[in-house]
């Protein structure tokens, strides 16, 4: 058996708008999620948020499930239209007290809450009054939001995640245009991940000022799948280097080294904004820990040009300014998401982040699949599952063992939940939500899971 350290930080991670509910419940204000839900042809089968899984209502229950099933920490986000329905100015104690019930619960079974501010439910408010993450107000805006968080829960929560995965924002959502608030851009998305950066950088300033003496710790959580080079060529290794670069490094460059990536810089030209000496001074070592969610692998091969104003394949970001060709091999299993599962690109991606950043703790702050689960006499077998995870923890097993400082792993997701754009149709869950009557029924991963903790180890 391969064994984690003692302390290693054992979790499930879920976001508000994929689970809470309670759209409207008690002062809650809409999101840009509410909203962009509500175009028809957005999400698939017309699925919403409005309910969700009902965890507003029945947090309780969850908790429970969460101890039940062996989980030493919790992964959640915390709504900030719940807290400040219009994102900023008055403050909805009801939603306060919702989050208060919550952590308070954790504690009570030893569950150690870890809590991100934006999991990408922006109040609608901000969307329409300044055009959300394109203004540089946000960042003003974030820091207040993060102030009161603090103020209000940071006695008990003393792990914080400022933003998740913020390449997803500007990328799906101000390029794409497939996530809310659906834009369709080639320059936007650069334009709000710069200010994403600088909201980052602006909470974790207050944090540090002002809420040293609670002892927390705060950082980022990034996605990034592995690029492989698809041949030993200098040409194909390059390309695998500059796919990171505008997928991690974008975020995680500025944070631990400063600035920009150069190769990102010199391809956007003035599409990319530019830090002040300033700014770069409050976003450098604006990180307690490197937050990674990681889903797969794909292959990079330099494509010389090619796909200029191309298309997009798979996780690749706007392709035309890489000049990147994606693939996989066909040999590889898929997930329901077509997602291929390869964990050793998990072993290396922990690899290069570790070098890159000069060995940062690490925390997988989601990984996991989804499958197309079925309910059989009551029960989900789930076997993929706990192959991929088996396969994964391995991974990380193996990068703990070379050298890389990762401290813990949470895994998408405790509960089947709202899939973003594919709503409903997708189960990430180890535990399977009946949509109908909201009941869960936990998988086979789920006791997997307790073993696995239990005894520290795969
Ligand atoms: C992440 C995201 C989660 C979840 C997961 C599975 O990108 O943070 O909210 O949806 O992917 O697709």
């Amino acid at each position: 058996m391969k064994t984690f350290p003692n302390d290693f930080m054992w979790g499930s991670a879920t976001s508000s708008y994929q689970i809470e509910g309670g759209h409207n419940q008690d002062g809650k204000g809409p999101s840009i999620w509410d909203a962009f839900c509500s175009i028809p042809g957005k999400i698939k089968n017309g699925n919403t948020g409005n309910i969700a899984i009902d965890h507003y209502n029945r947090f309780e229950e969850d908790v429970a499930l969460l101890k039940s099933q062996g989980f030493k920490a919790y992964r959640f986000s915390i709504s900030w239209p719940r807290v400040l329905p219009q994102g900023k100015g008055k403050v909805n104690e009801e939603g306060i007290q919702f989050y208060n019930n919550l952590i308070d619960a954790l504690l009570k079974h030893d569950i150690t809450p870890v809590v991100t501010l934006y999991h990408w439910d922006l109040p609608l408010a901000l969307q329409l009054e300044s055009d959300g993450w394109l203004d540089k107000g946000i960042v003003d805006h974030f820091a207040q939001y993060a102030r009161l968080c603090f103020e209000r829960f940071g006695d008990r929560v003393k792990h914080w995640i400022t933003l998740n995965e913020p390449w997803v924002v500007a990328i799906l959502g101000h390029g794409q245009g497939v996530f809310a608030p659906g834009r369709v851009s080639n320059s936007e998305p650069y334009l709000a991940g710069h200010h994403l950066i600088l909201a980052h950088a602006a909470a974790v300033d207050v944090f540090k000022n002002e809420f040293n003496h609670q002892q927390g710790i705060i950082g980022m959580s990034n996605n990034c799948d592995w690029r492989e080079p698809l041949t030993d060529s200098d040409d194909d290794k390059k390309a695998a280097e500059r796919a990171l670069l505008f997928f991690v490094g974008w975020f995680a460059d500025p944070l631990y080294l400063g600035d920009y990536p150069e190769v990102m810089k010199e391809r956007l030209g003035n599409r990319l904004p530019e830090f002040t000496a300033e700014e770069k001074e409050l976003i450098k070592g604006s990180s307690d820990f490197f937050g990674l969610n990681h889903y797969t692998t794909m292959y990079a091969a330099e494509n010389y040009g090619k796909n200029q104003g191309g298309n997009v394949y798979g996780n690749g970001g706007l392709s035309e300014d890489q000049n990147v060709d994606l693939s996989i091999d066909k040999s590889w299993q898929l997930t329901e998401m077509k997602w291929a599962v390869v964990p050793w690109g998990c072993t290396k991606l922990l690899a290069w982040i570790s070098e890159r950043y000069s060995y940062p703790d690490i925390y997988i702050t989601e990984n996991g699949c989804a499958y197309d689960d079925q309910v059989e006499d009551g029960a989900v077998h789930d076997s993929e599952r706990i192959d991929f995870y088996r396969g994964y923890l391995q991974a990380c097993h193996e990068a703990i063992q070379s050298g890389v400082n990762l401290k813990g792993y949470f895994a998408w997701s405790m509960f089947d939940n709202f899939e973003w754009a594919s709503g409903y149709s997708l189960r990430f869950g180890i535990n399977y939500i009946d949509y109908e009557t909201l009941k869960r029924i936990p998988k086979d991963s789920a006791y997997w899971w307790k073993k696995v903790v239990s005894d520290n180890g795969v």
